[in-house]
């Protein structure tokens, strides 16, 4: 049986693996979330790890919240830098596989094409500074790592297709801005293309969202359509939205590492989208 350390078990990505691994009787999952192991405190990492020998560490812990990381960088900058730098030292301590998961947020935004593993980075936000540090932190720290950029993902937890759901609730109208573009992903997608390398050698930095591409307002109007919610999607800018923290106006991914390893597809948007409103609405 083979060890898979989970952390931030409680999360969307958590659980969706949670759901994918379920029946699988070669694996055997050790969930932790903040209360059972924090990965900012190395001490607790290492001997944690050092007692499990885990065959994989695959980080789903993060600070997530992108407006708040702005006022709370260096929090922000524990959980989602120091937290894979310890577990990408643990992992090479036990000689584990290290998973990270970053994000389309690295990336300033200006590109007009979709970027692949080579597009240069440059974040505008303290949530996509800290998250690249992470990346930094894990190609220098594990032997054997992944990491993952993903994008707009919802699953099983607060992301921005049950907020909108819940707003439509008590409202004719919602605001959503139409000029960002971006590929959202569903946790369960994620889920797969992780397993798809799991117990394989082909490590690196992979780009990994769903298909296709969309903004927010389009894709606001698609899972209203989807769930029969007649609430009209008045498209905004960024600008009169004027959110806390700055983001890409462009990060679709292009998934070019998937198709060069373990060939691992992803399904278009706006198939996963209309797979989760059915189970979940
Ligand atoms: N959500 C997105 O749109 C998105 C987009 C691109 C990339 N990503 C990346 O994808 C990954 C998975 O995201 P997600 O949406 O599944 O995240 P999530 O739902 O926010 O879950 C993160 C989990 O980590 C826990 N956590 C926070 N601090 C921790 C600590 N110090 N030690 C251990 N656990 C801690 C959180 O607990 P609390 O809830 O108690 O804080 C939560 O259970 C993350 O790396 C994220 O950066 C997400």
């Amino acid at each position: 049986m083979k060890k898979i350390l989970i952390t931030g078990c409680n999360g969307q990505l958590g659980k969706a693996l949670n759901t994918l691994w379920a029946a699988r009787t070669d694996l055997e999952l050790v969930n932790t979330d903040v209360a059972e192991l924090d990965i900012t405190k190395i001490e607790n990492v290492l001997k944690f790890a050092s007692e499990v020998k885990p065959y994989a560490i695959v980080n789903c812990a993060a600070h997530t919240a992108v407006d708040a990381c702005e006022t709370q960088e260096e929090l922000a900058f524990r959980i989602n830098a120091m937290g894979p730098r310890n577990l990408s030292i643990a992992a090479t301590e036990n000689g584990a596989k290290m998973i990270q998961i970053s994000t389309d947020y690295v990336f300033p935004g200006t590109s007009p094409e979709p970027l692949n593993e080579m597009a240069p980075t440059g974040p505008v936000s303290a949530y996509g500074r800290t998250k690249l540090a992470g990346e930094e932190y894990t190609k220098s720290f594990a032997d054997k790592w992944f990491i993952l950029r993903t994008a707009w993902l919802y699953g099983d937890g607060k992301n921005f297709v049950r907020t909108l759901m819940n707003v439509a609730e008590k409202n004719d109208e919602v605001r959503v801005v139409n000029d960002q573009f971006g590929s959202p992903t569903s946790a369960a997608e994620l889920a797969k293309a992780i397993d798809s390398l799991l117990l394989t050698d082909n490590y690196g930095l992979f780009h990994a969202t769903c298909e296709g591409q969309t903004n927010w307002a389009d894709f606001t109007e698609e899972f209203f359509r989807l769930a029969g919610v007649k609430t009209r999607v008045n498209k905004i800018s960024t600008a009169e939205y004027g959110a806390a923290a700055a983001r890409p106006a462009y990060s679709v991914l292009d998934n070019m590492m998937f198709r060069n390893t373990s060939g691992y597809t992803f399904a278009d948007w706006r198939e996963a989208i209309a797979v989760y409103m059915k189970e979940n609405y």
